[in-house]
């Protein structure tokens, strides 16, 4: 990956994401996923609320027998297993910028699985796809300090590459953090590329505007307190596996997550962070 890319780089991606998936599994919980559950009974468990949050985005882009699907930063490949295991999709194809990520999913073998060291920017698909999901990339496609103009000129490319990928029926299920009600002096203060590299949040009201050209809004949801609550609990996971966190990655990259975990859930409390589900279809059938 080269300096060419509007958002983080592979090597930025590699900083946060590219540790052994063993730590990462001391903490996840079961679906061995990277971002905000979906808690719509406030009791349930992470491990409920992310199968839960799996279930929506399966529904959502509407993955059915026989269908492809494609997931635009598929973390350890937990959306496209399921998209061919529990739902019968022909096939599904992810894209992610960790290697470890990458490696990690080729050894489940799972047949008509696969994922692309390739950033969406350089990718074209072979057919379109009935179905995208994109859980907790879309932070990453600009960089800090980028114009108004350029953010939302990467995000509308963005869209317009999804909207080219899919069928006329297509559905396309998006989840992001954005930026909440939070002033400039506390959005200085939050360094929110400290924690991810390179990275910067969109305002809802882009994701919205950006998309507008090529895709309709069929549904949207903002639910905070969904982050909020999973990263209390990776925090109490990180917590009680300290030992073999520190064993696999050090203590210095334990306190790192530990503290993006309880900052993170603190600011997500707080409404300074959102957490979006946007239900997109084509435009124009
Ligand atoms: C927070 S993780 C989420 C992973 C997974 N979707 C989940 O829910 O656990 C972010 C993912 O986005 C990927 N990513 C970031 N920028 C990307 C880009 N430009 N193209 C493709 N994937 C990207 C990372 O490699 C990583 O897999």
């Amino acid at each position: 990956m080269t300096d060419e890319n509007s958002g983080a780089s592979q090597e930025a991606i590699e900083f946060h994401y590219d540790m052994p998936a063993a730590f990462f599994s001391l903490w996840l919980g079961n679906s061995m996923t990277y971002t905000a559950a979906r808690y719509s009974d406030p009791d349930m468990t992470l491990d409920a609320a992310q199968a839960d949050k799996i279930k929506y985005h399966l529904d959502a882009a509407n993955v059915v027998e026989g269908g492809r699907m494609l997931d635009v930063g598929c973390g350890w490949g937990t959306l496209i297993s399921k998209a061919v295991q529990d739902r019968g999709a022909a096939s599904s194809q992810g894209l992610t910028l960790s290697p470890l990520q990458r490696d990690y999913i080729t050894g489940l073998k799972i047949p008509n699985v696969s994922a692309e060291l390739l950033s969406y920017e350089y990718y074209t698909p072979d057919t379109p796809f009935e179905s995208i999901v994109s859980v907790g990339a879309f932070e990453h496609f600009v960089k800090p300090g980028a114009s108004h103009e350029d953010r939302l000129a990467t995000y509308s490319e963005f869209f317009r590459r999804c909207a080219e990928w899919m069928t006329p029926d297509g559905r396309f299920s998006l989840q992001t953090m954005a930026w909440g009600d939070a002033n400039d002096t506390e959005r200085g203060l939050i360094r929110i590329h400290d924690v991810f590299p390179e990275s910067d949040l969109p305002e809802i009201a882009e994701v919205i505007e950006a998309a507008h050209p090529n895709l309709e809004l069929v549904s949207m949801e903002n639910h905070p307190e969904d982050y909020a609550k999973t990263l209390a609990s990776w925090a109490d996971g990180l917590k009680a596996n300290r030992d073999r966190a520190i064993e696999i990655v050090g203590k210095e990259r334990y306190q790192f997550y530990l503290a993006s975990c309880k900052g993170g859930a603190l600011l997500y409390r707080r409404r300074r962070f959102y957490l979006c589900r946007f239900v997109f279809k084509r435009r124009g059938r």
